[in-house]
């Protein structure tokens, strides 16, 4: 395979790089660039076996940027045939279905799929991902919203999109912020830009408010044991509080949070002596 490395060498205003779109199967990557490119929409799957190449050029402020599509499969079945492709990619397409719950969750394992595929490589800060919530033409069956979409993304110095391959909506935006900042990481030296890491709020936090979204119960969402004390649910409130207090805390999802770490609370303390 052509090295697809920018090319520091070549004139001073053309670049070449490497993207990879990653996500679970028929979640819609292959529209995603298929519209980018095409100009159109397929409404019938048509499974990408294995991996799908593609070369584009787009124009970023005053360079031409050559970039080197890998649209990977998401079906497991692939692993073998796609993880040879993770290496040397400077930007990456991260995209779910949102109206399936498991798309979304299935983030953080193909994030690490690649950390595991680039071994000793992975430099996380030296690669732009965007995050796809696609499918958004579809509103009756959405599961994941925009706050848990934005809060994934943002707390991990991610971009976000909300994209509709169909319509087109967010598609020509999301490219041209995902090739404008690949192009501004290649001109700072191979190191994402970053401002694009301050979002004001820590991964702990954001991590926090995602596992509050999704706890199964009261208990769950303070993180203690069904039975526990008072004490202890008291000190679980108390951490929680003040990780997640409104005045404190500016993640998106943050004062939903709270309010619901307080009526667990409130509900515990009623049923236990
Ligand atoms: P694999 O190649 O198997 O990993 O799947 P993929 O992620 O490339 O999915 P693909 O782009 O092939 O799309 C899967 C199905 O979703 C197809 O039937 C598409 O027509 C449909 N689809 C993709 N994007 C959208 C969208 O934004 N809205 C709607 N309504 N359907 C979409
Ligand atoms: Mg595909």
């Amino acid at each position: 395979m052509e090295s697809s490395a920018p090319k520091r060498r070549e004139s001073k205003k053309s670049l070449r790089v490497k993207v990879i779109s990653l996500g679970n199967a028929e979640v819609g990557k292959s529209c995603i660039i298929k519209r980018y490119c095409e100009k159109r929409f397929v409404p019938k799957y048509l499974a990408t076996i294995g991996i799908d190449y593609g070369v584009t050029k787009v124009q970023v402020r005053d360079r031409e940027i050559k970039v080197n599509i890998f649209d990977m499969a998401g079906h497991p079945f692939f692993y073998e045939v796609r993880n040879e492709f993770y290496k040397d990619s400077q930007g990456v397409l991260l995209v779910y279905d949102v109206g399936l719950r498991e798309s979304f969750e299935a983030l953080d394992s193909w994030l690490g799929e690649m950390k595991q595929e680039m071994g000793s490589q992975a430099n996380m800060d030296s690669i732009v991902f965007v995050v796809c919530a696609n499918k958004v033409d579809l509103t009756k069956r959405r599961v994941v919203d925009e706050g848990e979409g934005r809060l994934f993304a943002e707390s991990r110095g991610f971009h976000y999109f909300e994209t509709s391959a169909q319509s087109g909506e967010g598609i020509n935006e999301m490219f041209q912020a995902f090739f404008s900042s690949i192009t501004d990481m290649c001109e700072n030296g191979g190191k994402r830009p970053v401002t694009e890491l301050s979002v004001g709020f820590t991964k702990e936090q954001a991590d926090t408010i995602r596992r509050i979204r999704n706890s199964k119960d009261s208990w769950d969402m303070l993180g203690v044991k069904p039975g526990a004390t008072r004490e202890e649910v008291n000190k679980a409130y108390r951490k929680l509080a003040v990780l997640l207090h409104p005045d404190k805390c500016v993640a998106p999802g943050s004062e939903d949070a709270f309010k619901a770490v307080v009526n667990a609370r409130t509900s515990l303390l009623k049923n236990i002596k």
